[in-house]
């Protein structure tokens, strides 16, 4: 049962989209404290566990830390940082009460779960105007299904995009994507999707195209095509300033880009120098700017994603007016004098401030709303500005459609990748704990840079962290700009790569099946153990294992010169090993502790008691693969219902999309 409890003027986020019965007062569930804007208090005791967050840092249990829904560009996930992307605001308590908790408020709000005392949740937020939904159940599934239906089928898309996608920030020319594709080919390494980063543009300018390195795109994008990819270009939020450039001449004309109190225009540097950022919560504003997408879509584009949407700001024209004003001022007192940490604060401070989040506005239905009340909704805004665009444009079709930044709402328009983690091991288990708690606030189409976007990697671990890759719907290997190289072709051994990305297309009829009954049912795909056995004190602490659809567990290896690692088993399982000769491993093992050996070229998986999975012979495409004649892995007498589908339309209800295999 779902209850609303609305308090003072909430902004509508359109989070939840289904009716939910109103109910006036505050909720039992803990205590209210409207003195100092909002407070919501409820003691936690030992037994209890909070989950919840989505694309928040740390862990499943996110009990233990504080975490700040407050959208935010930060390369550096350190383990003490409170704010990434998202702003997911969804927790759901187990132990001694069981409930869950939406609150639907769009601007910063703080989740101190048991940090200040250990004992206390605390919910806060600066203004008490917000809508807060109370989910009760008869276990943590129940709630996160009526959650999950409240706000809304989860985004699904076309079926190329559970292929194996390369990308990396700095590819440029058509050579360029041209020799990673040839590469895959060269090597049957398995390929679906190439990623173009922002320097296809011209100038970083949205909906443009370089034309001295892409002479005829179009015919590019087919010729890709007929190699069996796909090609992906990056929209970031700003539109640069520049006279000529049509989008942003309209956006001037059409008052469709953000203005300051005074009614000029906001400008924020970005990539492209100083843009105007769209605004995306204005409804004809969202609907120009998804039309821009046609530019890409109509030279055979099929997929897109989405930056820079917290908003990111490098820095303001204001904000860089007062830097120099203040090293002007210390210019003049001489080098003697220089007060370098004041001046490296203010110049550190300059990016994605506060005090610039709060200069411009929205124009909401006539409505003048001052961007930092609402600006967890900015990302979700211009993703719901694309997805509605392709509605649009051509109904009945999916497109491929992911952003940086996202609020829940936006689940229903693209899925999300969790932005600029780093090449470390701790980040490959930061990507296994997000999965659950995104799932929960409903997003399914998911996954972190595989590899790490940040620093320079290592060979074995772009191996470790592609084989939990391997079942993430989102599959991309990504990095930044200036580090190493990490495109398989970098490393020796490219069979070992073509190996473990292989498995990913073996495995594409069994997660193809689990992402859509986990959208169709508002399920989630990756469990954590705890909801599954709840009754078995172990499983319920395990952190670096989850469950996969109804019949799997993983549990990837993530530290560095391991030979395996040590496995929990809730139940008796089958322990399955992809081996690089394509053949497979298979041992049943007893519920309990093990330690399973896993090279750098296998996959680890495990069936639970009296399933199986279906597994579709390597391909290197996903059109190319053969889902007529599956095998499966698993307990004898087992069957297993595969849904597939032509893997663009929307028909998903029709029967003739099930069958089930022994
Ligand atoms: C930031 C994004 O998070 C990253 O993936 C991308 O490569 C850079 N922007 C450059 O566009």
């Amino acid at each position: 049962m779902i209850s609303k409890y609305i308090f003072g003027h909430p902004f509508d986020t359109e989070a939840v989209v289904e009716a939910v019965e109103i109910k006036s007062g505050c909720p039992e569930t803990g205590t209210f404290d409207f003195s100092d804007g909002f407070c919501f208090t409820c003691p936690l005791e030992k037994e209890d566990r909070v989950y919840g967050l989505g694309g928040a840092n740390r862990g499943i249990n996110k009990r233990g830390y504080v975490y700040e829904s407050d959208c935010s560009d930060n390369p550096n996930h350190h383990e003490d940082v409170r704010s990434l992307y998202a702003a997911h605001n969804f927790i759901l308590l187990t132990g001694s009460r069981l409930v869950g908790l939406f609150f639907d408020y769009p601007s910063f709000m703080r989740f101190d779960i048991g940090y200040t005392r250990q004992d206390m949740l605390q919910v806060t937020c600066k203004e008490a105007n917000l809508n807060l939904y109370v989910i009760e159940g008869d276990s943590p599934l129940d709630i996160i299904r009526q959650f999950r239906h409240s706000i809304g089928r989860s985004y699904i898309p076309p079926k190329f995009a559970f292929g194996f996608g390369q990308s990396r920030w700095g590819y440029k020319t058509r050579e360029d994507f041209r020799t990673v594709v040839k590469k895959h080919r060269e090597h049957h390494v398995p390929l679906d999707m190439v990623y173009m980063d922002i320097d296809y543009m011209q100038d970083y300018m949205d909906f443009t195209v370089n034309e001295e390195n892409f002479p005829d795109f179009a015919g590019f994008v087919q010729e890709m095509k007929d190699e069996g990819v796909r090609m992906i270009p990056i929209i970031d939020a700003g539109v640069k300033i520049k006279e000529g450039y049509s989008v942003y001449e309209e956006g001037v004309e059409k008052g469709y880009f953000c203005q300051k109190e005074d009614g000029e225009l906001f400008s924020a540097a970005v990539w492209p120098g100083y843009t105007h950022f769209p605004d995306v919560l204005n409804k004809e504003a969202r609907a120009w700017f998804g039309d821009h997408y046609r530019f890409l879509v109509d030279q055979g584009i099929e997929g897109f994603w989405n930056d820079m949407n917290e908003p990111s700001i490098f820095y303001s024209e204001e904000g860089m007016k007062e830097a120099m004003e203040l090293v002007a001022q210390i210019e003049e007192k001489g080098q003697e004098n220089v007060p370098f940490f004041q001046m490296m604060g203010k110049l550190q401070s300059l990016s994605n401030s506060h005090e610039d989040y709060a200069r411009f506005y929205h124009n909401v239905d006539g409505a003048m709303i001052r961007h930092d009340k609402v600006h967890n909704l900015f990302g979700y805004n211009m993703t719901r500005a694309a997805g509605e665009a392709f509605a649009r444009m051509v109904p009945g079709k999916r497109f491929l459609l992911f952003s940086r930044s996202s609020y829940i709402g936006m689940h229903r328009y693209g899925g999300i990748w969790t932005g600029d983690n780093k090449s470390w091991w701790s980040h490959i288990l930061l990507n296994l704990k997000m999965l659950p708690s995104l799932n929960m606030c409903g997003f399914l189409y998911v996954g972190a840079d595989l590899g790490g976007f940040g620093c320079d990697t290592t060979r074995d671990l772009v191996l470790r962290w592609l084989a939990l890759g391997v079942f993430t719907p989102l599959m991309r290997n990504h990095s930044a700009l200036g580090t190493r190289e990490q495109e398989f072709y970098q490393f020796e051994d490219p069979q070992d790569f073509a190996h473990v990305i292989g498995v990913r297309y073996r495995l594409i009829p069994y997660l193809y099946t689990a992402y859509m009954k986990a959208a169709l049912t508002d399920d989630m795909m990756f469990k954590p153990l705890a909801f599954v056995y709840p009754e078995d004190e172990m499983a319920v602490r395990i952190e670096d294992q989850l469950m996969l659809g109804d019949e799997c567990m993983i549990a990837p290896v993530y530290t560095q010169n391991a030979d395996g690692r040590v496995v929990y088993l809730p139940e008796r399982m089958m322990f399955v090993k992809f081996l690089p000769d394509g053949s497979l491993y298979t041992e049943i093992m007893e519920k309990g502790l093990h330690y399973v050996e896993v090279a750098l070229n296998e996959v680890p998986l495990f069936i639970r008691e009296n399933c199986c999975i279906p597994l579709a012979d390597a391909a290197e495409t996903v059109e190319t693969l053969d889902t007529k004649h599956l095998s499966t892995v698993g307990f004898d007498g087992a069957s297993f219902t595969v849904y597939d589908d032509d893997g663009f339309g929307m028909e998903y209800e029709d029967p003739g999309h099930y069958t089930t295999i022994k």
